[in-house]
C-alpha cells in the first residue's frame, strides 16, 4: 500500500493495485477497472463531529467555506486549498415536502426534497464538476473532455469558462434537452454532435481521450465521485445530522449512487454516523439496464468479486439484439452505465433496491413536484416516480423517513414541460400514457370580457 494519506485504488477485490493522486486515470492500469480515491484516516484531520462542518457556514466569506462542497473538505482530502475550484456550488435545498407526501404515500413530514437544481449550472453535476477540476488544477490540465446526456456537458462548460480551461464536450446528435445544449454553446465549449446516442459518446470520447491527450470528467474520474459525496453529508446536514431511512436517486451512468454508497460507507468507518440509509435506484423502463443486471440476473458486489463477465455479457447481448435506450428523461438515456459495478457496492453498503418507472409516471410525478412549490427535469422525477412505486408495494414503509435527490432544475428540458401540458411534443418525443396534471393554457380573445370569464371558470 502506498504510504500516502490519499491514494488511487483499483475497485476490484483481484486486483486492488493503487496509484498516486497525482496520476490521470480513468481506469485501472493493471486489469481496466474502475478507480476509487481512498483516504487512511488515521493521517487526516476529520472533525470529531458533522455539526463542524455547518458551522464553516458562518464564515462564508471565505470561498472554501461557502462552497457546499469544500465545506466537507477534510472527507475529500486530495488536494491542496491552493488547487480547490468553486463556483460557489452545493448551496442546495433539503425541503421537506407535506404537500407531495400524499401523492408518494408517505405521512406528512416523511419526505424531504434534495433539490440540487439550484447549483450554479442548474444540477447536482457542479459539486462533482468542483473537485475535478481541482484535480485538473492539480496535474495541470489545460484541455478537459467528457460525454454527456447534458448535464455533465453544461456544467463541465460552465467550470472550464471559469478555470480559462479549454472544453470539449461530446453530445449525442439531436439526444439533449435544449437549456442543457444552451448552456454548453453559451460557455462556450467546442460542443460535438456524435451522430450516435450517449454510449457511443462515452466510448468515442475515452478514445480521444486517450489520444489527444485531454483530461476526461466523466463519472469515471474518481475525483468527481468525491464531490458528489457532499449531495449525502447535506442532506444528513438538512436531518440535524440524522440519518433518513432512505436515499431514493435517478439512476444513468450510476455516479451519483456509487457517490452516495461511498459516503456512507466512510462516514460510517469514521463514526459519524451509527447506520447507514437504504438507497433506491430508479431506472427509466426504457433504459433499464441497472434494473436487468441486479433484479433479473441477480448480479451482486460480492464483497468485491463482483461478476464481470456478466456486465460484459449484458453489452454483448445489448449489440446482439440491437437494443438502445429511448426515454424522454434523455438525461438517463443510457444503456451501458460506466459505475455499475461500483453501484453494486452502494446497493450492498446500503442494502439497496432497483427499480424502473415508466416515462408516463416520471412525467406525472415530475408535474405534482412543479405543484407542491419546488420542479425538477424529467429524470429528477423519477426518484418521486420510483419512491411512490416503492410505496405501493410495500417495500418503503409509509411511516419511513425519505429523502428523493431532485438531480436538476425544471428549465433544462422546457420542451419536455411544455409537451407534456399542451399535448404537443417535439417530433419523436410523444409520450403515451395519461397526463394527469396536464395543465393546458387558454386561447382568450383579446376583449376584456372574455378575459374575465376566462379568469372566472371554474377548472
Ligand atoms: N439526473 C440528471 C438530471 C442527470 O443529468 C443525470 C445524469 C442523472 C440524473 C443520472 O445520474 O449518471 O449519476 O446515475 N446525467 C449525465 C450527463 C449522464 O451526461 O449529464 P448518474
Amino acid at each position: 500500500m502506498t504510504p500516502e494519506k490519499c491514494y488511487q485504488q483499483c475497485i476490484h477485490a483481484d486486483c486492488r493495485a493503487t496509484f498516486g493522486v497525482d496520476q490521470v486515470l480513468v481506469a485501472c492500469p493493471r486489469c481496466g477497472d474502475l478507480l476509487d480515491v481512498v483516504y487512511d484516516w488515521s493521517k487526516v484531520a476529520v472533525p470529531a463531529k458533522l455539526a463542524v462542518f455547518a458551522a464553516r457556514w458562518a464564515s462564508r466569506d471565505n470561498p472554501l467555506d461557502f462552497s457546499g462542497v469544500w465545506r466537507f473538505r477534510e472527507l475529500l482530502d486530495f488536494c491542496d486549498d491552493r488547487h480547490r475550484v468553486t463556483l460557489g456550488e452545493g448551496q442546495t435545498l433539503l425541503q421537506r415536502n407535506d404537500r407531495l407526501a400524499p401523492y408518494v404515500g408517505v405521512k406528512p413530514g416523511g419526505l424531504y426534497l434534495q433539490y440540487e437544481g439550484l447549483n450554479p449550472s442548474g444540477s447536482f453535476k457542479d459539486n462533482g464538476m468542483a473537485a475535478a477540476f481541482s484535480h485538473a488544477r492539480m496535474v495541470g490540465a489545460t484541455r478537459v473532455a467528457c460525454a454527456s446526456t447534458g448535464n455533465t456537458s453544461a456544467s463541465l462548460a460552465l467550470y472550464a469558462a471559469h478555470c480559462g480551461t479549454r472544453a470539449v464536450v461530446f453530445v449525442g446528435s439531436g439526444r439533449i434537452a435544449f437549456g442543457k445544449l444552451a448552456q454548453a454553446l453559451e460557455y462556450g465549449a467546442r460542443t460535438l454532435q456524435i451522430a450516435g446516442d450517449f454510449d457511443a459518446c462515452m466510448r468515442r470520447v475515452k478514445e480521444a481521450t486517450a489520444r489527444c491527450g485531454l483530461y476526461l470528467v466523466n463519472s469515471v474520474n474518481p475525483f468527481r465521485l468525491e464531490g458528489q459525496k457532499t449531495i449525502m453529508y447535506r442532506v444528513l446536514e438538512g436531518l440535524g445530522w440524522q440519518v433518513p431511512d432512505w436515499v431514493v436517486a435517478p439512476g444513468g451512468n450510476l455516479g451519483n449512487s456509487s457517490a452516495f454508497g461511498k459516503a456512507f460507507a466512510e462516514l460510517k468507518e469514521l463514526g459519524l454516523i451509527d447506520r447507514v440509509p437504504r438507497l433506491a435506484v430508479i431506472n427509466a423502463t426504457g433504459a433499464d439496464t441497472l434494473d436487468r443486471l441486479v433484479n433479473e440476473k441477480k448480479l451482486t458486489w460480492n464483497g468485491g468479486h463482483y461478476d464481470r463477465q456478466a456486465i460484459a455479457d449484458d453489452w454483448a447481448w445489448q449489440d446482439a439484439t440491437g437494443r438502445r435506450p429511448h426515454t424522454i428523461a434523455s438525461a438517463i438515456e443510457i444503456a451501458r452505465p460506466v459505475n455499475a459495478a461500483k453501484c453494486l457496492r452502494a446497493l450492498a453498503v446500503c442494502d439497496g433496491v432497483v427499480r424502473s418507472v415508466s416515462d408516463a409516471d416520471i412525467l406525472n410525478a415530475r408535474a405534482q413536484v412543479g405543484r407542491c412549490g419546488l420542479g425538477c427535469e424529467p429524470a429528477s422525477a423519477a426518484s418521486v416516480a420510483g419512491a411512490k412505486l416503492l410505496v405501493a408495494q410495500g417495500v418503503i414503509d409509509p411511516a419511513a423517513r425519505v429523502v428523493c435527490v431532485l438531480t436538476g432544475h425544471p428549465l433544462k428540458d422546457p420542451d419536455a414541460a411544455v409537451g407534456y401540458h399542451t399535448g404537443q411534443y417535439p417530433k419523436g418525443k410523444e409520450v403515451p400514457g395519461e397526463r394527469l396534471y396536464a395543465n393546458m393554457p387558454i386561447p382568450v380573445a383579446d376583449d376584456i370580457d372574455a378575459i374575465c370569464a376566462a379568469v372566472e371558470r371554474e377548472a
